[in-house]
């Protein structure tokens, strides 16, 4: 790749994944949504995004965790083959236990003023994103997952904006971001999930079954400014992570 698209693009370094992503990976700075049913591997996928990083190209990576604990990340990367204990230890790789926003009570004081609980999680998860992305110097980004904030807005209105003030908060890091979101639905044809429409890029993990069994697909729904192949392509979680083939259409 020249000198010049390396500047330009942050390359996934997951197998099939750049070659879909005319390859070239996906432009810096991006905010990319992840969108995947449950099990289908967005948190492998995502740490491997961090760790190609750090490994191939010298890229410093921010995870941030909503759900799972972050020793128990490095437990199930390590299941298939990515040691992600000494990038962290080296401080090329923070992952940042989030989820106390969920146990936070109804209001909180912030000296005199009270804030809801909600607006204090979010006020606490761009805190917490920008501190260490700014300590590691941190290329890349992923928040996992985002369900556990957008929940707290049942409101479409206000959850459209809270999703829109993070991204921009993250935006401004300049970092090449991965948000993993959750596929509403198991069937091929779906609707369009609001977070769809905002993202620079979408990604999509998808499982079903078929008469020969459960095939999982991953596609490329969008990535603006990139002549991406939109096929659906079968992939594997294995040894090493997520491998896609992008010789085969499933379908
Ligand atoms: N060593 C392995 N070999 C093959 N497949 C594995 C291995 N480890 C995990 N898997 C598969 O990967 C899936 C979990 O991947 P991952 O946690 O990345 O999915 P996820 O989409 O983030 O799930 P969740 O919706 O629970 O957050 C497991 O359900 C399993 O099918
Ligand atoms: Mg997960």
């Amino acid at each position: 790749m020249p000198m010049s698209e390396r500047e330009e693009f942050a390359r996934t370094g997951i197998k099939g994944v750049d070659e879909i992503l005319a390859n070239k990976g996906i432009p810096r700075s991006y905010v990319v949504f992840v969108i995947g049913s449950p099990g289908s591997g967005k948190t492998t996928l995502a740490l491997q995004f961090l760790y190609n990083g750090v490994k191939e190209y010298g890229e410093n990576g921010v995870y941030v965790s909503l759900d799972e604990e972050p020793d128990a990340l490095v437990k199930n990367a390590k299941a298939v083959g990515l040691d992600l204990s000494k990038m962290i230890k080296d401080d090329k790789l923070a992952i940042i236990d989030a989820s106390p926003i969920r146990f936070l009570p109804g209001e909180v004081k912030l000296g005199d003023i009270s804030v809801g609980k909600r607006e204090f999680a979010l006020i606490s998860l761009i805190d917490a994103i920008k501190k260490n992305v700014e300590r590691l110097g941190a290329k890349r980004l992923v928040v996992d997952p985002l369900a556990t904030l957008i929940l707290q807005y049942p409101d479409a209105a206000e959850r459209r904006t809270a999703v829109l003030d993070l991204m921009q908060a993250i935006a401004s890091t300049g970092c090449t971001t991965l948000l993993i979101s959750e596929l509403t639905t198991s069937s091929l044809y779906r609707k369009y999930q609001f977070e769809e429409f905002l993202a620079q890029g979408v990604l999509i993990l998808r499982k079903i079954l078929r008469p020969g069994g459960m095939l999982r697909i991953f596609s490329v729904e969008k990535m603006r400014g990139v002549d991406h192949d939109t096929q659906p392509h079968p992939y594997k979680i294995g040894d090493g992570g997520i491998e896609v083939y992008p010789s085969e259409i499933a379908l």
